[in-house]
């Protein structure tokens, strides 16, 4: 049987500024999801990159007096080594500056010329390039003396150019269709009813091209021109499928894509642009959209204009990579807007890795090691404890799954982190260290049950924190290949006799001061 498959992606980011704690977001959701996947079968294809066209990044490289290219070739590589340091498992990198984009980019504006959906105009309205967006009258107001997007707070130019346009307003019933159809294409579902109540107000034309810059892919039949970077952006995720090559094996296995992560600031793109693009160019709309919320710092969307940063870089440096993972995905909630502070992370690692997960494995291998000279004890007959313990893990998987297909990673980790202090609770309970003396066969068998439980928590947190899982499953002298959430099912996986190897602290913890 052919394997399922799974296609994931990021924003592709702009190389304007070095990557932030909100870039770094995006992707480790989309890494938890794509791991989550790979370890439950499914061959995944999980992408991430960088936009590297138009009016910001033309300015941007500009005030820095470097050539556009150059400019976003050297942050494209910080958002890389991003990748690296957050240990994420992407198996491609795409730039919009690439040959295989430009490709893409024209091959989809031809069909939407062909199928009637451009014509030439002028445009005349506010533009913001922080956002690089339009946006309506009814969408401005004044602030301190200038023009701002009531919707994102950026600042806007009047634009009066020449201009290509997409008929978007032609598309706003079978929008609507879609949504209606694909009640699961927009998650969370707050944000289905934001953008149904926009299309439902009518969709007005897109203005798809600029004259007024050079710095994009140029309109292929009018070089005057360069398309607008939303469309050459969006693009992205179907041009490092090889598009229009359509009946290429990454094409045919992973378009239409399972789920955009994206934040809820490029929501309209994704959810009204993007699907109307495709549909135009008789391509399907991926599955889904899901918009999550912004990271604040001091109750504020953190961003490079507010400059309220905390850098990733700087927290993996002194707290370590999957101790970032776990937090952000545990404590920010994942549809809402969420703080997140220093005090909360070291928080965070103290009570659920420390003193939970950790002390669990600390404990239980610290007695092996004891006690059992460091071998895997062979188990007796299973007791009622036991088999409450073994069930209650078995009978969680399928809403596990469920919890990931639905983008719950909130719930997903508390179910798992609340298996964990189960199974500190079943080890305290049934007090190895006192059976030792009265019954062997009953210790061995509970060690067993801990152990195999240890070796199933693990293999759940694996797409939160793979580092460190990888090495609970090195002590205990497992394969990394077996990190599969099948092998859970199998409670006689571990082999008596064989042995653990040393421990070190998984995690430490941290003064809180
Ligand atoms: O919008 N909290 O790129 P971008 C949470 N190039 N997530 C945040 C965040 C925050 N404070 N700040 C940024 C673009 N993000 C376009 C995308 S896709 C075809 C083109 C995350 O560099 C979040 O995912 O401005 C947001 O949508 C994205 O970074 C915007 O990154
Ligand atoms: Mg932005």
């Amino acid at each position: 049987m052919s394997k399922k498959n799974y296609y994931i992606t990021t924003p592709i980011y702009y190389p304007s500024g070095k990557p932030h704690m909100g870039h770094a977001y995006s992707s480790i959701i989309a890494d938890v999801i794509a791991r989550f996947k790979r370890i439950d079968g499914f061959s995944v294809h999980f992408l991430t990159g960088t936009d590297e066209h138009g009016l910001k990044i033309q300015r941007e490289a500009k005030k820095n007096n470097k050539d556009p290219k150059i400019f976003c070739d050297e942050i494209s590589a910080t958002f890389k080594s991003l990748a690296k340091i957050l240990n994420l498992s992407n198996n491609d990198f795409i730039r919009t500056t690439e040959d295989r984009h430009y490709k893409s980019v024209k091959d989809i504006w031809q069909k939407l010329e062909q199928s009637g959906d451009i014509y030439l105009d002028k445009y005349s309205g506010w533009y913001s390039v922080s956002d690089e967006a339009y946006y309506d009258n009814d969408e401005i107001e004044e602030k301190n003396g200038s023009k701002i997007s009531k919707i994102s707070g950026s600042k806007v130019e009047w634009v009066e150019e020449e201009s290509y346009f997409f008929k978007l307003s032609a598309w706003q019933n079978k929008l609507l269709k879609f949504y209606n159809d694909n009640p699961n294409f927009i998650l969370p579902s707050s944000r289905k009813n934001e953008v149904v109540n926009f299309v439902k107000k009518g969709l007005k034309d897109l203005s798809v091209s600029r004259t007024s810059f050079t710095w994009g892919i140029p309109v292929p039949s009018n070089k005057k021109h360069v398309i607008y970077v939303w469309l050459d952006a969006l693009t992205n995720y179907i041009s490092a499928l090889n598009y229009p090559a359509v009946e290429n094996k990454l094409y045919v296995n992973f378009w239409p894509a399972d789920v955009h992560i994206i934040g809820k600031d490029i929501l309209r793109f994704h959810a009204i642009y993007w699907p109307a693009f495709l549909m135009a160019a008789k391509l399907k709309p991926p599955k889904r959209v899901y918009g999550h919320g912004w990271i604040l710092s001091d109750d504020k969307k953190m961003s490079k204009s507010l400059g309220n940063i905390l850098d990733p870089i700087e927290i993996i440096k002194n707290f370590g990579v999957d101790q970032l993972r776990y937090y952000l995905i545990k404590e920010v909630s994942l549809g809402n807007d969420g703080s997140i502070s220093l005090i909360n992370l070291k928080n965070c690692i103290n009570n659920d890795l420390a003193n939970n997960y950790g002390n669990l494995c600390q404990r239980v291998f610290s007695f092996l090691q004891k006690n059992n000279s460091s071998k895997i004890p062979k188990p007796d007959k299973f007791e009622k404890e036991d088999k409450i313990l073994i069930d209650e893990l078995i009978i969680k998987l399928p809403k596990l799954r469920k919890l990931v297909d639905e983008q719950d990673l909130n719930s997903y980790v508390k179910e798992v982190i609340s298996l964990s202090f189960n199974s500190n609770k079943y080890f305290n309970d049934l007090e190895p260290w006192k059976l030792k003396k009265t019954n062997l066969k009953r210790m061995n068998t509970v060690l067993y049950c801990i152990l195999n439980q240890i070796r199933s928590i693990s293999i759940l947190l694996y797409p939160i924190m793979p580092r460190s899982i990888e090495k609970t499953f090195k002590i205990m002298n497992q394969k990394n290949s077996d990190i599969l959430l099948d092998k859970i099912k199998d409670f006689n996986f571990l082999k008596p006799d064989s042995s653990i190897n040393k421990t070190d602290i998984l995690f430490k913890k941290i003064d809180s001061d």
